[in-house]
C-alpha cells in the first residue's frame, strides 16, 4: 500500500483533537468542583489517560506512513475541530457538556479518516481508528449517564 496524503491530513486532524480533548479532560480533572468530586475526579483521569495513549497511537501511524507527526500547541491549534478549554471555571455538569462537544467532534474526524482509510485500501490505520472509535463511544455513554 502507497501512504496517501488525504489519509495522512486527516490522521494529523485526528491526532490534533484526540490531543486537545486530552488536555481539556485533563484540565476537568484537576479543578472539577462538586459534592461527587472524587468520583468525577477519577472519570476525567481514566479518560484522559486513554486519549493520551491513543494519541500516541495516531502520532506514530502518521509516522509508519512516512511523515511526520505534528505535536506543538500551534500545529494542533491550527488542525484540531475540538474547542480548547479556555475561559472561566466551569460547574461539573458545564464541564460534561463541553466536554462531550468536544467527542462529538473528534468522532466526527474520527469517522472521516475510517471512510478515507478504507477507501485508499490503508486497513492499518482503519483498524486503528475503528478501535479508537469503539473507546470514544463508550466515553460518551459514560458522559452522558453522568449528566442523568
Ligand atoms: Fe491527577
Amino acid at each position: 500500500m502507497k501512504p496517501n496524503k488525504d489519509v495522512i491530513a486527516i490522521l494529523s486532524r485526528a491526532l490534533a483533537d484526540t490531543f486537545t480533548l486530552y488536555l481539556n479532560t485533563h484540565k476537568c480533572h484537576w479543578n472539577v468542583e462538586d459534592p461527587n468530586f472524587y468520583s468525577l475526579h477519577l472519570m476525567f483521569e481514566k479518560q484522559y489517560g486513554m486519549l493520551y495513549e491513543d494519541a500516541d497511537t495516531l502520532a506514530e501511524r502518521i509516522r509508519a506512513l512516512g511523515a511526520y507527526a505534528p505535536g506543538s500547541f500551534q500545529e494542533f491549534e491550527k488542525l484540531a475541530t475540538v474547542k480548547s478549554y479556555t475561559g472561566p471555571q466551569m460547574s461539573a455538569e458545564k464541564m460534561i457538556s463541553f466536554l462531550l462537544s468536544g467527542y462529538e467532534a473528534l468522532l466526527k474526524t474520527l469517522y472521516e479518516t475510517m471512510n478515507l482509510a478504507h477507501e485508499h485500501g490503508d486497513e492499518s490505520t482503519f483498524d486503528v481508528v475503528i478501535g479508537q472509535i469503539d473507546i470514544r463511544e463508550k466515553t460518551v455513554w459514560m458522559l452522558r449517564s453522568s449528566l442523568k
